[in-house]
């Protein structure tokens, strides 16, 4: 084993350390409008599901506080955002969506995707997303500090819209919804080696 001090490391090898070792990870499929009306879409990995009542996601824009992140900013000034689910179908245009571009830029447009309006919320929705949550803003912590830190947005998820191919009641099915993983970098993971264990009484 070799056994990496963080104290002794730079920023950088403890983030490629972080996100090659926490794998796959989700990705949450932000989508934002700015106070001007500008929709914006981005990806975030470090995302995930950390409570069930209330139903609560959270996403962390990296490289604060000094990097220009359009989804935290928005999410900051209007109280809300949506998670879209990235199924295997949506990987290229998931990716198209993460360039680095103005803020007057629309993500929905550059990347090719049909907008669709929330209902609860004043934010747009991935209408080719299989799954969507509505979710408004309940907290944002501060990790860390620059160039590396994290801003976490934390949300209530006030609606869940799903796809009716997927639905079992409220149980998803696992193969028709076909999500992917994010490894570190440029790598990614197709689910569709799926398999079920009995857990211990
Ligand atoms: C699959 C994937 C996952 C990403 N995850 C994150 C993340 O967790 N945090 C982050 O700050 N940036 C992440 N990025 C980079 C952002 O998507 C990128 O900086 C984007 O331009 C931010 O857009 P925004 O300014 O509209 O929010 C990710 C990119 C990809 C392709």
């Amino acid at each position: 084993m070799t056994r990496f001090v963080t104290d002794e490391i730079d920023v950088i090898d403890a983030y490629k350390l972080l996100s090659g070792l926490v794998v796959p990870r989700p990705i949450g499929w932000i989508g934002t409008r700015s106070v001007d009306g500008v929709n914006n879409l981005a990806p975030y990995s470090f995302f995930n599901g950390v409570a069930a009542s209330p139903p609560t996601v959270m996403f962390a824009p990296t490289g604060q506080p000094a990097a220009r992140k359009d989804s935290l900013t928005n999410a900051r000034e209007t109280g809300v955002f949506t998670v879209n689910i990235v199924n295997f179908d949506l990987v290229e245009a998931m990716n198209a969506s993460a360039a680095t571009v103005e803020p007057d830029v629309d993500e929905f447009d550059t990347a090719g995707l049909t907008v669709r309006e929330a209902t609860a919320i004043n934010a747009p929705i991935v209408a080719e997303a299989p799954a969507s949550f509505e979710c408004r803003v309940l907290k944002i912590v501060e990790i860390g500090t620059a160039p590396m830190g994290s801003s976490v947005v934390f949300g209530e998820v006030v609606v869940f819209d799903v796809a009716d191919r997927l639905l079992d009641g409220t149980r998803v099915h696992q193969s028709e919804l076909d999500p992917i993983g994010r490894h570190a970098g440029s790598t990614y993971s197709r689910a569709n080696q799926l398999f079920d264990i009995e857990r211990p009484g």
